[in-house]
């Protein structure tokens, strides 16, 4: 059959819905600056679905820097693989600031996280090696594990008992002459706003025989004590061999970085195919991270001011009975029961008549009958838009009980 006339009948699971869906649900326009009020479909709207947790992506030294940067250097320069002709002392740099704010003795850049992690579970396991991670990782991990040619289980989600079952079955079929253990799990689980076990499972190092890759994307900038991670959260932070975050979240950019030991770095620098056959991060990029690393390990009240909305949100939505789940971190589910229909009906209400935007999810990611409306606090949001949100929310949810939502189906958009 021909591969095109193929995907003309079978869209994909979201694929399908691209015609009712384009341009409202998926591929939305966001304009203006990027901050707590931007403008969707030429209206304003109170916006709760970005990951710009310190509200850096548009603090003025960050564009300052980012735009002259981009005047002296171009957006070509250094031009080629890092490993060829793509190095500078920015990018050293960078990753020297990264170590040592990381407490890890070496770090390497990456140029996306997605791409990144896939590369570095390439490099590090063989045939012979076993993979183990969380049930709910991020599709970068379970991506990077569809290239391992070796066993590999999941274990359910931040269930050391199942964790520690996986490893007892993984150790008894490894051969240790050839063979070694990878545990893969998060920081923070982007969806639902859990942390991973990382205390408990490094402790399980004491047992078993096995390295810690932790991707910590949301939690970098935004948990523990300095802004270092989850790792710095729970004390962990010397039981992560590896540990990876994005830039593309507290840091409002676009790159990555894995750090740990120099010699596990090295091998990685001279190993992952995603950096030795791809063009180094662009100057102006690692010179705006550099800035937004200062910005964020010396102005703590950034990461304050999330944690202050953080707890309003959280605590106000508890407080008016919503189900938010299990978070322990910014990021914020709110569980509601409906179809996917009537979540389609409430976005939309919430859109156009309260002028809020936040993202949901539905079936099949939740079960069928759960809405899943994911917000994200930062920094840049104030008190002020917390209450706004929470009389919407009141008022949706009276109308969702109510069935308001199940009696239209779902407008031309
Ligand atoms: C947990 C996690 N890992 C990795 C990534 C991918 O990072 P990037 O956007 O830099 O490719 C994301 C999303 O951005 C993420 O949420």
């Amino acid at each position: 059959m021909d591969i095109f006339e193929k995907i003309l009948m079978n869209r994909g699971p979201l694929g399908q819905h691209a015609k009712q869906v384009h341009g409202y649900f998926t591929f939305p326009k966001l304009e203006g600056e990027i901050g707590a009020r931007m403008k969707f479909r030429g209206k304003e709207k109170l916006v709760w679905s970005l990951n710009n947790y310190l509200g850096l992506a548009n603090h003025p030294e960050v564009r300052r820097v980012d735009a002259e940067a981009a005047a002296r250097f171009g957006l070509a320069a250094p031009m080629g693989a890092r490993m060829m002709s793509g190095n500078s002392d920015y990018h050293e740099q960078l990753e020297a600031e990264l170590s040592e704010f990381t407490h890890k003795e070496d770090t390497y850049l990456l140029n996306y996280g997605y791409q990144g992690m896939v590369s570095i579970i390439d490099a590090l396991l063989t045939r012979h090696d076993i993979v183990i991670y969380d049930s709910e990782s991020h599709a970068c991990i379970i991506d990077g594990v569809r290239l391992h040619q070796g066993k590999r289980y999941t274990y359910h989600h931040n269930d050391i008992n199942d964790l520690e079952k996986q490893l007892k079955r993984a150790q008894n079929l490894i051969d240790p002459k050839v063979g070694g253990l990878l545990v893969i799990t998060e920081g923070v689980f982007g969806m639902r706003g859990t942390q991973g076990k990382l205390a408990e499972i490094a402790e399980l190092k004491k047992k078993y025989d096995f390295r810690l890759l932790v991707d910590d994307a949301h939690g970098f900038g935004s948990m523990g004590p300095t802004g270092a991670g989850t790792g710095e959260a729970q004390g962990a932070q010397d039981g992560i061999d590896l540990y990876f975050s994005t830039f593309a979240k507290s840091m409002a950019s676009i790159g990555a970085f894995i750090s740990g030991d120099k010699q596990v770095i090295e091998f990685l620098k001279y190993n992952m195919r995603s950096q030795i056959f791809a063009k180094s991060l662009p100057m102006p990029l690692v010179l705006g991270d550099l800035k937004r690393l200062e910005l964020l390990r010396n102005t703590p009240k950034m990461r304050e001011d999330l944690w202050t909305i953080v707890d309003a949100l959280q605590g106000g939505l508890r407080q008016r009975g919503f189900n938010i789940g299990e978070t322990s971190t910014m990021v914020t589910p709110v569980f509601l029961g409906g179809s996917t229909n009537e979540a389609a009906n409430l976005i939309i209400d919430l859109r156009e008549n309260f002028d809020i935007f936040c993202s949901v999810v539905v079936y099949p990611v939740v079960p069928k009958d759960v809405i899943m409306i994911r917000l994200i606090p930062t920094a840049a949001h104030s008190l002020a838009d917390v209450e706004e949100t929470l009389s919407a929310f009141s008022n949706i949810s009276v109308k969702l009980k109510d069935k308001k939502y199940e009696l239209v189906s779902m407008p031309t958009l």
